[in-house]
Formats: C-alpha cells, sequence, structure tokens
C-alpha cells in the first residue's frame, strides 16, 4: 500500500467519531429527561455517523500503526493509543446497539457516558503520540527541522529583558542567525519500526 500516505488517511476520520458519538450520548441522557423532544431521533443520526466514523478511524488506525516511523518510547504510547481507542469503541458500539433494542435505558447511556471519556481520552492519547513522540515523521524530515530551528525553542527570555546576558550566548551569531543545532541528545533515540 505504498500509494497511501504514511498517516493512512487517519488524521482525517478521528474527528467525526470524537464528536459524533459522546454528542450522541448527551443527546440519549436527555431524552431521558424529556421524553417529548427530537433528542432521541437526533441523537439515532448521530450514533450512525459516529459508528462508522469510528470504523473508518480504527481501519485507518490499524493500517498506520503498522507502518509508520517511530521510537521505542512512542511505539508503548501508541500502543496505549491504540488499547484505549479499541476499549472505547467497545464500550460505545455495546451502547448504541443496547439503546436501540431498548430506549431511554440509562445502564446504556452510563456504559456510552464510559466510552466516550475513553474515546476523548483515546483522542489525547493521539495528540501525544503525534505532537510529543513526532510519530509517522519521517526521520530525515525530523533532522531537518532541528537544523532548521537551530535547536532554540521561543520560551527562553530574549535578550536584553531582564538584563542579563542570555543563558545560552551561543545560540545566534552576532549578526543574530541562530547557530546550529546543539547537542540536546533525545533520551530515546532508538529508531523503531514493525
Ligand atoms: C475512534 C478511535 C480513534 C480515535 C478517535 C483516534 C484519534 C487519534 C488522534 C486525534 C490522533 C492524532 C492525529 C490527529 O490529530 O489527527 C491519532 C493518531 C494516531 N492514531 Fe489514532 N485514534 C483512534 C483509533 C486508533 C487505533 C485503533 C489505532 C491503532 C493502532 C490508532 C493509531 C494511531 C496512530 C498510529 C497515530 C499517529 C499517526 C497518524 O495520525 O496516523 N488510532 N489518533
Amino acid at each position: 500500500m505504498s500509494w497511501l500516505p504514511m498517516h493512512s488517511g487517519h488524521p482525517l476520520m478521528v474527528h467525526l467519531p470524537l464528536v459524533a458519538l459522546p454528542l450522541a450520548v448527551l443527546l440519549d441522557a436527555l431524552a431521558l429527561r424529556r421524553p417529548g423532544g427530537p433528542w432521541r431521533q437526533m441523537a439515532t443520526v448521530l450514533w450512525l455517523l459516529g459508528l462508522v466514523g469510528a470504523a473508518a478511524a480504527v481501519t485507518t488506525g490499524l493500517i498506520a500503526y503498522n507502518r509508520v516511523e517511530h521510537s521505542e518510547v512512542g511505539h508503548g504510547v501508541m500502543t496505549l493509543h491504540r488499547n484505549v481507542a479499541l476499549g472505547a469503541v467497545a464500550l460505545l458500539l455495546v451502547s448504541g446497539v443496547v439503546r436501540w433494542r431498548r430506549a431511554r435505558w440509562w445502564p446504556a447511556i452510563l456504559v456510552g457516558a464510559a466510552g466516550s471519556v475513553g474515546i476523548a481520552g483515546a483522542g489525547y492519547l493521539g495528540g501525544e503520540v503525534v505532537f510529543r513522540h513526532a510519530i509517522g515523521i519521517p526521520t530525515e524530515v525530523l533532522e531537518q527541522v532541528v537544523r532548521e530551528r537551530g535547536g532554540h525553542g521561543h520560551t527562553a527570555e530574549p535578550a536584553g529583558v531582564t538584563g542579563e546576558a542570555p543563558a545560552d550566548s551561543e545560540s545566534s551569531d552576532t549578526a543574530g542567525r541562530p547557530a546550529p543545532a546543539h547537542e540536546h541528545q533525545p533520551q530515546d533515540t532508538s529508531g523503531h519500526s514493525h
């Protein structure tokens, strides 16, 4: 499947289930309190959209899992993300099927609420996977980014603000150009692929 991008389309698929399924559970809870309103029908539409979206997110996630470049530490977080996502989708599926057969039944809503917390957790971990562990970013691109950033961030107090010399006085040359990347070695340098 070399024609697929490395993320396998996963980032395109995750947002629909992340929004639609917790909202569906919320509307089912509202229908429990106010049986006369349109809440249950609205929830049904969201359940359908959300479960189709979850199937797409899980499929693309599993494909991406087997092909993205990642480190050993990143591998652990990615596996946790997968397990939390699969558990959450399973709970939501149970809730979605049960509410079909038995309308306005609070235990189904409770299971859906647990699944919603789970899918939000999976979304958070997905962010960690990408934004902290740079999973899926090719190593040569990462190296280029480190070179282009000159190894500095934007959290340091700019020189002159405190009246003190900057802690890292080698971070730019006299013309203000960034110095090459420092020697900060990431804790986890071992590459990992499946
Ligand atoms: C409904 C379930 C899932 C949700 C809501 C979800 C959510 C996310 C999110 C929000 C990200 C960060 C990237 C972005 O912002 O788009 C992400 C990344 C990732 N997820 Fe998931 N995920 C799900 C299921 C899975 C599963 C079952 C796997 C299987 C291992 C997986 C593997 C990955 C991988 C490898 C990445 C990093 C690379 C990429 O984005 O493709 N995900 N996920």
